[in-house]
């Protein structure tokens, strides 16, 4: 896709970080930008600030692991601009506790997977008919992470994003067989400077959290983030670069993933086991 000009982006999870970059980079590009976060203070700054860059927006207030709340964004997106032609399915957050297998509380697991899995899911079942059936080019995003590649723990962000990375190369083929326009996006970000760390802010009061939430590893883990992650814009700006190329995987960090994912491709194929080692876990909770 080359011309996005007068097109319509719809992002999730736009109050912030990664999304927040993406309706910036939109607005820029002259599309009209729908978005869509839990956050409603948040978002509001972020609808404001679009306009400003000269952008047609309305955002939504949407609980992306609620079917209805994604089918209600659908509608209210094409009833105001007639197609969608960029779906950034792109909230996430990062979990609480994230014990082990058989200790993280079930209402984290809930949490985590109906946000990072399930709002991808839905966002494809509400979303691409309509675009398929509209018969103009378009891009459907989806942000998993270098944890929804390499191995790791049972954390349940690292779960939802492996279920987000196969089911995007799913979408990748449904759509060639079905000859339709649209392209898939895969976005496997490494560490990025955004509030990710921070996302118990948005959890539902039923999940656990440890006494000051993540304690201090999650505000060192936070700092590092805003000294050493990429700056979101860029990672806007690889997004749009792939949707111009026809590329599907999008990897800010492709040093991370190369190491991690081979080491695990190793194991499976040449070892017959996993690797001693585990990767740096960036996000898990
Ligand atoms: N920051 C990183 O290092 C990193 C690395 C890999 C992947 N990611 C992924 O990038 C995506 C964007 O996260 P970010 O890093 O910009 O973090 P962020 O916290 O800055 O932004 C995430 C946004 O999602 C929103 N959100 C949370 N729960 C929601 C819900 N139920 N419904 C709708 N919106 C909801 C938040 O309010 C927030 O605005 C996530 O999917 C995350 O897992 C981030």
């Amino acid at each position: 896709m080359k011309d996005f000009k007068g097109k319509t982006a719809v992002i999730t999870g736009a109050a912030s970080g990664i999304g927040e970059a993406f309706a910036h980079e939109a607005a820029c590009r002259g599309m009209n930008v729908v978005l869509a976060d839990i956050e409603a203070p948040r978002l509001a700054n972020v609808e404001a600030a679009v306009r400003d860059k000269g952008a047609e927006a309305l955002s939504l207030v949407t609980d992306t692991s609620k079917k209805d709340d994604v089918a209600a964004l659908a509608d209210a997106a094409f009833a105001r601009f007639g197609n969608v032609h960029f779906l950034a399915l792109n909230a996430g957050v990062a979990g609480a506790k994230g014990g082990t297998a058989w200790d993280t509380a079930p209402a984290e697991w809930d949490w985590v997977m109906g946000v990072n899995w399930q709002g991808v899911l839905y966002g494809v079942q509400a979303f691409v008919p309509r675009m398929i059936e509209k018969g103009e080019e378009g891009v459907i995003e989806a942000t998993s992470s270098i944890m929804g590649l390499n191995t790791g723990t049972t954390a349940p962000y690292n779960v939802a994003k492996h279920a987000v990375a196969r089911f995007m190369e799913g979408l990748y083929y449904d759509l060639q067989v079905a000859g339709s326009k649209l392209q898939a996006i895969l976005l496997c970000p490494g560490p990025i400077a955004t509030e990710i760390v921070k996302s118990t802010r948005n959890k539902p009061q039923a999940v656990p959290v440890e006494e000051g939430g993540l304690g201090g590893r999650a505000k060192i883990f936070h700092n590092w983030l805003h000294e050493h992650g990429m700056a979101p814009a860029d990672v806007a700006d690889m997004v749009f670069k792939a949707a111009e190329d026809g590329s599907f995987y999008v990897h800010t960090h492709p040093e991370y993933i190369e190491a991690s994912f081979m080491r695990r491709v190793k194991g499976i194929v040449s070892e017959d086991k996993l690797p001693l080692e585990l990767p740096p876990d960036f996000i898990e909770g």
